[in-house]
């Protein structure tokens, strides 16, 4: 229990446990290399693809991949980035288990051919169509092809023996109408009429019984004793003398009809949606809930590998009874909004010393020192600053105006409920300007001002790792001559201790913003009932880093 499997240098006990509830922060192709073979039940990815320009990126090698020019450029990329990721998912997935990849129109019909070379080709077990939309502005007027509704997901396993459970969508109201035609009128039960005929008839191997029952002589399915015994229990019909008897199927007692392959009763996120919690690409619980339903059983172990907001995990932590997963992520900031998620939907805490003894979750891997700090894509290191600074990240990247985020400071809180000017404290901000610079200079420094000023701001926060003199001087200068106040915020002191302004500042940004990003810099300590331990993998790892390097 507990044991890291990545921290035991012998390879032996490497095997020996498998850390469940963890979300690693990082490459998956890394972590994936640090599982051993054959321990987890489902995989389920929903790995980024560039079609999506304003947001999705993709991580390789830690440079950051984004809008190819060219299409096949861009797909040969993203299969190449995808294909030893997908080959470490088939070997740390059992031979009973399966995997669930998620993708859309540009990909589907190279990915189905990566994966059908790493499972073989008998291991494609479906092709799920996700109808996401009833209609998409993608075929407006001028365009030259139907509206594209759907996204894909590739169902695959290793083997013949995976496990796998049957759904049942409720009946159609026309189905019933056309096949339910029957009420009984003392209890107001609909029902269909089902044959009691044997199949095969007469056929001598079929051995069925042939007797006379309310006057019709025929191949019977059940015994007569059976026959009699259905009759007086109601469960037979004759609906007029001569007539061959008919067995009463009631439609409350139908499990309905199985579920296909095209799923088209899970709309996407609404705008309003309880569970929105604003991440781009964040999928809907059902989807993962029904995936998780199908393909895994109480105490399995779930696993994404690109986990985003955490929608997979949620749903495997909220099953009943409750899957144990793994969630993987290269974003900081994704693995704090899922931490948030966790707690706030699960109420899981993000605590070691819980986690130790079954009943909590950790996040591993998050960047601690500034060496990691300097390494990160600079999206990432400006949310991890002014999270940690205790502000909101400015969602629109491209023309915020100098402002990377802002930070609400306590005097800022509304005193009485039931004020008129409810949203007046929305104005008392202070912009927070970040720099991965190893030395922001002057030149920074007067932007920022220009900022303060048009916006009309009395304080703001800048963080970088260092500034220069220079810097410090005209942030002294600004304050003397303009009466604002630059707070010059390094790397280090963000690391060590957050400044005691900014301590004060955090808990009314979660009081009075309750967004998404409002408090994922923070831990629960709220009690949970979560065992965290997977099951005993079969087989000793192989050496993982060389065959990623071949
Ligand atoms: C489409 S989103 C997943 C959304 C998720 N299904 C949900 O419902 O929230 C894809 C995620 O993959 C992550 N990602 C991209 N490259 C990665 C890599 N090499 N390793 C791990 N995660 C990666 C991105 O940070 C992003 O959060």
């Amino acid at each position: 229990m507990g044991k890291t499997a990545r921290n035991q240098n012998n390879s032996q006990r490497f095997g020996a446990y498998l850390d469940t509830e963890v979300i690693y922060c990082g490459d998956n192709l890394d972590s994936l290399m640090q599982l051993p073979d054959a321990c987890v039940d489902l995989v389920y990815i929903d790995p980024p693809f560039n079609s999506n320009r304003n947001y999705e990126i993709f991580w390789n090698e830690g440079r950051e991949m984004r809008a190819f020019e060219d299409r096949h450029a861009s797909t040969q990329a993203y299969i190449d980035f995808m294909r030893p990721r997908c080959a470490e998912l088939a070997r740390v997935l059992k031979e009973t288990g399966t995997m669930y990849y998620h993708c859309d129109w540009h990909a589907s019909h190279y990915v189905k051919i990566l994966l059908d070379q790493i499972f073989g080709e008998g291991g494609l077990i479906n092709e799920i169509i996700w109808k996401r939309q009833s209609a998409h502005n993608d075929a407006k007027q001028g365009s030259k092809h139907l509206g594209r509704v759907h996204d894909t997901i590739l169902m695959y396993s290793k083997g013949k023996d995976y496990h796998f459970k049957h759904l049942y969508r409720p009946y159609d109201p026309e189905y019933v109408e056309q096949f339910y035609r029957f009420t009984e009128p003392e209890t107001g039960r609909r029902y269909r009429l089902g044959d009691l005929c044997a199949p095969g008839g007469a056929s001598p191997s079929k051995g069925n019984p042939h007797y006379e029952f309310l006057g019709v002589s025929r191949y019977w399915r059940y015994s007569k004793e059976n026959m009699e015994r259905l009759y007086k229990e109601g469960r037979i019909v004759q609906t007029a003398p001569g007539r061959v008897p008919a067995y009463k199927r009631y439609l409350d007692e139908g499990k309905g009809v199985p579920l296909g392959s095209v799923w088209d009763d899970i709309g996407p996120l609404q705008g309003a949606a309880a569970e929105r919690i604003g991440y781009p690409t964040q999928k809907p619980l059902k989807l993962l809930e029904r995936i998780i339903e199908i393909s895994s059983k109480p105490g399995d172990v779930v696993l994404d590998a690109f986990c985003g907001c955490g929608t997979a995990l949620v749903a495997a932590q909220n099953a009943k009874p409750s899957r144990h997963w793994i969630g993987i992520d290269v974003s900081p900031t994704a693995c704090r909004v899922m931490a948030k998620r966790l707690r706030d939907n699960c109420g899981i805490s993000e605590d070691k010393r819980l986690w130790r003894s079954g009943r909590g979750f950790q996040v591993i891997g998050l960047p601690r020192t500034i060496e990691e700090l300097r390494r990160l894509p600079p999206y990432e290191f400006e949310n991890w600053a002014i999270i940690e600074l205790g502000g909101t990240p400015n969602r629109a990247k491209v023309g915020d105006m100098g402002i990377d985020g802002r930070l609400y400071p306590v005097s800022s809180i509304p005193h009485r409920r039931d004020t008129s000017d409810q949203l007046a404290f929305m104005d008392v901000w202070f912009p927070i300007q970040v720099k991965q610079k190893e030395k922001a200079g002057r030149p920074d420094i007067d932007a920022f001002e220009a900022v303060m000023v048009r916006e009309n701001r009395r304080k703001g926060f800048f963080v970088a790792f260092d500034f220069t003199l220079d810097a410090a001087r005209e942030v002294r200068r600004f304050l003397r001559s303009e009466g604002r106040e630059i707070e010059l915020v390094t790397v280090k002191s963000l690391l060590e201790e957050p400044p005691v302004v900014v301590r004060r500042t955090r808990q009314p940004a979660v009081a009075h913003q309750p967004s998404l990003w409002d408090e994922i810099g923070t831990q629960s300590q709220q009690p949970n009932v979560r065992v965290a331990i997977g099951p005993t993998p079969e087989t000793a790892p192989r050496e993982r880093a060389d065959k990623r390097r071949a």
